[in-house]
């Protein structure tokens, strides 16, 4: 029997096309290109499943256009704003997302931009890498430290309580805004705030794990950022969308915010520029599932997936 064709739109880790190869007649994008929009609708032609990633973007005139023969669409990502969920459903495409596998590596990025930025670990660096530095000093660089902190959490789902569960390893207190409070066994002493506008005066840290959606767009603009302490510190791990960028700028300059750590931005890679001018941004090119063991899982979970669906099983991680 014919095996399924899969067309994937991005490469994929090799452990992931191994068994793409094995298991599918894989179509796999082995220049690493973007592959999306007209010569998405093409390459498509013939295949019965999609393998792709956030920077292939299924809107609702994609997947109008699709060839009727695209059944699914496996998604290496947890976050699922590239895919108009709504148009797929309507179509009957069905999508899957790769949850749970990418908790602790991008809580530890987090962890990383929360250090980075409280220890202002890009102008260290710099300074090394430039030959600036003349020698240890009793006040360089001084950045501030994180124990006895208030840090807030604006979306507790499974990366915020994995940078939770981090973050009290140093001591710090959790504070945490989300849509539904969580059960004791889960909270383990965190103070919910069912308002975002209620907790940001208790962020001395602010990190930022909610999902992309119009509702969460530009939620950190100026006038929350007015709310929050001075010198207050924001990580990003989310996504670039939840923050409006001139708002948090202008607070870097001013020293309202004392510094950010961001691994992701608004209309990725193209990220405002003068955040490349304000030395106190800790900036990371979107790496918080980058992880050999985080991207093989991402992989394997989308194969379980289209596993599910071509052998007439629900699939395990469907969100259309
Ligand atoms: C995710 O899985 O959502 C990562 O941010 C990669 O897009």
């Amino acid at each position: 029997m014919a095996r399924p064709v899969v067309l994937c739109t991005r490469k994929f880790p090799p452990a992931v096309e191994a068994r793409l190869a094995r298991d599918y007649d894989a179509r796999l994008d082995v220049d690493d290109r973007v592959i999306d929009g007209s010569e998405l609708l093409k390459l498509a032609e013939g295949c019965d499943a999609l393998m792709i990633a956030s920077s292939t973007k299924l809107t609702a005139q994609a997947i109008g256009a699709l060839p009727k023969s695209v059944k699914i669409a496996a998604s290496f990502a947890v976050g699922y704003e590239h895919v108009d969920v709504a148009a797929a459903k309507k179509r009957g495409l069905i999508v899957t997302n790769t949850p749970e596998v990418l908790t602790d590596a991008t809580a530890e990025i987090a962890m990383l931009c929360i250090l980075g930025a409280a220890r202002r670990a890009w102008e260290a660096e710099h300074m090394v890498r430039t030959g600036n530095w003349k020698g240890w000093a009793t006040t360089q660089l001084l950045g501030v430290g994180l124990n006895g902190k208030r840090l807030g959490i604006y979306g507790m789902g499974r990366i915020g309580q994995g940078v939770a569960k981090r973050a009290r390893g140093f001591d710090m207190t959790i504070h945490y805004c989300n849509r539904t409070r969580l059960s004791p066994d889960l909270e383990l002493g965190a103070t919910y705030h069912a308002r975002i506008d209620d907790m940001l005066p208790h962020c001395d840290v602010l990190s930022i794990n909610a999902p992309a959606s119009p509702e969460t767009h530009h939620f950190l603009n100026a006038e929350r950022i007015a709310r929050m302490p001075d010198g207050a510190i924001v990580v990003n791990t989310a996504r670039g969308t939840l923050v409006d960028d001139t708002a948090l700028i202008s607070a870097l300059r001013s020293g309202k915010v004392r510094a950010a750590g961001l691994d992701v931005f608004e209309n990725e890679p193209n990220l405002n520029k003068e955040y490349l001018t304000v030395e106190n941004a800790f900036l990371l090119p979107h790496i918080g599932s980058a992880t050999v063991e985080t991207r093989d899982a991402m992989g394997f979970r989308c194969l379980d997936n289209l596993d599910a669906y071509f052998a007439g099983r629900e699939p395990p991680h469907r969100v259309a």
